[in-house]
């Protein structure tokens, strides 16, 4: 921190209470987050830390029709698995709040009015897609039809889910309200726009040369959308769920969802701190920073900036966005739709007191720089390979051997010795590191460095050997199991931004209390002669039958989803009855079957087909065993001409149906048929 700040205001993007929240957002944000508050804590700094679920939007009131409930009961069930889910993970939040309270729906609505009399908007009609049928405008969302790029039908107003365009509602052939089914017609409809085009200058000012030292994702994306110039953007819509339009002659209309949702960081503030919330909001000396993932950085850093600079009366601007990219699942993107996702809630019911491993493993590997992939394997081996082997492992010999020598009494240290000097000086300077890096927002450099405190230890008792000393210097093992519990107390504080359960469980051992930042570093933090708690375990192994599990669970979801965006292939171009009996389709029974040497798709079957024998091969391999097809019946094609497949020559052809994964079943008699029975 170069400015000295005498505040901090943290704020966490307002997740969607359209579902529950995931490892993404965690990665994103929540972790990142609390790293940072707990960090600032630590140091004594007045931090405050702000969230709450983003109540509005058109996702949720989609999902309220698909279930058939109230729009207010879809966000009351995920607002309060999310807001405990997060509680239990130990992100702590001063307050957690809505955007449906009335608290916020003030604040947003007295913010909306106070631009609008200061003459901050410009007004705007267009034309908008308009169920006549229902009397309603639709969202994009609420418009289906057939998709101009892939030609399936479907797609939505904003998007094609077949083949992944983007789209416009006017793209779509054939437009039809996804409510009532009618063709759709566009309608005239004005709504408010904030003229961003107007704050482009000063924002240029603000970020392009004020905060260069911003992370350069965040950086490098407002640049581009300041290059590209700024548009007025449209902040009210034509829906009946949000917070309503608060002017005359605005009846049917609401805020646009992004224009209420970051006022909700200020409505937040003020419900926890209703008489000094603006001593962090207008105050000069208080910092905000907002983190957020990359989806989200144009709203934050361009149009919710050009919002409070419209407000005016001192509002700040944040200080810092730290916005980190995307996290992946097993190579693929997470989806909420598509429930590709580990969710939070169903993490803390399977790996019961694993809250800290989860955010181990996410920090590690925090999408920071670059979309980064979580995978159960690499889940298993930080838990089994670091917390276990490193931290945990270090832990358990320094308090064990505590025991083991001097009944858990920390003994005194007597004089340093090189290699005693030499850690202290080691654990200065990797504290050193370990704060710089969270001043600047590279938490997993963070973390690595707080590990490097544990794998200092581990080297320590390698090195000095007490278990070796106890035979010969009793006053030397006093020396390094006292400097060895001291370094778990360093431990202790370190990691505690990070694992905070952990953190917890070690203090208890060693009986320290009201942590401090400063103390890192310190080899005075437990007395001489103080009872040392048995050793707990603090990690214990995630065992393969767990990750196995999860697997198999993700593999179930991959299949669901095959399923449901299967769509028969389009019928082939009609024939005439004398064509389609031109095909001689038979009944057979399999005589022989087996597998053709160096083709692992194919088999060679002998079939009794009422005549004679013949040899048909079938790219079946995969799916059938060949001894378990002798004796069965099946149906072929009987005049096909003879082809050469692998040297053998085919005589026909089997039916089979092609299923939506791509298996293949044999088609055969519903019962026994004489073989040779023509098929027609
Ligand atoms: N709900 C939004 C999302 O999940 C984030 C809103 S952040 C806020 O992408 F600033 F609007 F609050
Ligand atoms: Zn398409």
């Amino acid at each position: 921190m170069e400015k000295k700040f005498k505040r901090t205001l943290i704020t966490t993007a307002l997740p969607y209470a359209n579902g529950p929240v995931h490892i993404g957002h965690l990665a994103g944000v929540y972790v990142p987050a609390d790293i940072y508050a707990r960090y600032l804590r630590l140091r004594g700094e007045d931090v405050v830390m702000v969230g709450g679920s983003d109540e509005h939007g058109v996702p949720i009131t989609l999902r309220a029709r698909k279930e058939g409930i109230t729009p207010q009961e879809v966000v009351d069930r995920y607002h309060a698995i999310i807001k405990d889910s997060l509680k239990e993970l130990g992100v702590s939040f001063d307050i957690y709040s809505r955007t449906t309270s009335d608290l916020h729906h003030e604040t947003a609505s007295e913010f909306f009015k106070h631009l609008y009399d200061k003459g901050e908007f410009t007004v705007k009609t267009s034309m908008q897609p308009y169920d006549e049928a229902g009397g309603e405008f639709l969202a994009d969302r609420y418009v289906v039809g057939t998709c101009p790029r892939c030609g399936k039908d479907g797609a939505y107003g904003d998007q094609c889910e077949a083949c992944g365009s983007s789209l416009n509602v006017t793209d779509l052939i054939n437009p039809r309200s996804a409510l009532t089914g009618e063709p759709v017609k566009m309608r005239e409809t004005t709504h408010w726009y904030l003229p961003l085009d107007k704050w482009e200058p000063a924002l240029r000012e603000w970020i392009l040369e004020g905060h260069k030292e911003w992370k350069t994702n965040v950086y490098g994306q407002c640049k581009s959308w300041l290059d590209a110039g700024l548009q007025p953007r449209a902040v009210s819509r034509d829906l009946t769920w949000g917070v309503p339009v608060p002017v005359e002659g605005a009846e049917g209309k609401v805020l646009y969802v992004w224009f209420d949702a970051p006022i909700g960081y200020i409505s937040n503030t003020k419900e926890l701190l209703p008489d000094t919330w603006e001593r962090y909001w207008k105050d000069p000396e208080s910092r905000i920073v907002n983190f957020i993932g990359k989806d989200n950085i144009v709203f934050h850093c361009i149009v919710f900036p050009a919002m409070l600079m419209a407000y005016g009366d001192n509002f700040q601007l944040p200080d810092n966005v730290p916005a980190n990219e995307f996290l992946n699942l097993e190579g693929d993107k997470i989806s909420t739709s598509r429930n590709w996702a580990v969710w939070l809630h169903e993490y803390l019911a399977d790996f019961p007191g694993k809250q800290d491993v989860l955010r181990y493993v996410l920090t590690a590997n925090a999408p920071e720089t670059k979309d980064n992939d979580f995978t159960w394997a690499d889940f298993q081996a930080r838990n089994n390979n670091e917390l276990v082997a490193i931290l945990g492992n270090f832990v358990n010999r320094a308090v064990v051997l505590t025991h083991k020598y001097f009944g858990g009494t920390l003994p005194a240290a007597g004089p340093l010795q090189p290699v005693d000097e030499q850690l202290i000086a080691d654990v200065a300077a990797t504290r050193d590191a370990l704060t710089a890096a969270l001043d600047t927002f590279h938490f997993r450099e963070a973390l690595k460095q707080a590990m490097e405190i544990a794998r200092l230890g581990n080297r320590y008792l390698q090195e000095t050997e007490p278990w070796k000393l106890a035979k010969t210097d009793m006053e030397r093992v006093k020396t390094i199991l006292n400097t060895a519990i001291q370094l778990c107390g360093n431990l202790a504080v370190a990691f505690e931004p990070f694992l905070p359960f952990m953190s917890g469980k070690l203090c208890r051992m060693l009986g320290l209390e009201n942590l401090s930042w400063n103390e890192i570093g310190r080899m005075d933090l437990i007395p001489a002669g103080a009872q040392i708690g048995q050793a707990e375990l603090l990690f214990d192994k995630i065992e393969d039958d767990a990750i196995a599990a999860q697997l198999r669970r993700l593999q179930d979801t991959k299949k669901a989803n095959e399923l449901a965006a299967w769509r028969p292939e389009p019928q082939a171009p009609e024939v005439d009855f004398e064509t389609f009996e031109k095909c001689d389709m038979r009944v057979g029974t399999i005589i022989e079957c087996e597998k053709v040497p160096k083709a692992d798709k194919l088999l060679r079957f002998l079939i009794d087909d009422g005549m004679e024998k013949r040899t048909i091969v079938s790219g079946i391999a995969k799916f059938y065993k060949p001894e378990d097809l002798v004796g069965r019946q099946v149906c072929f094609i009987a005049n096909l001409a003879p082809r050469k497949i692998k040297g053998i020559v085919s005589q026909g052809m089997l039916l089979s149906a092609v299923n939506s994964d791509g298996s293949l079943v044999l088609l055969a008699p519903s019962a026994p048929a004489t073989p040779g029975a023509k098929i027609g």
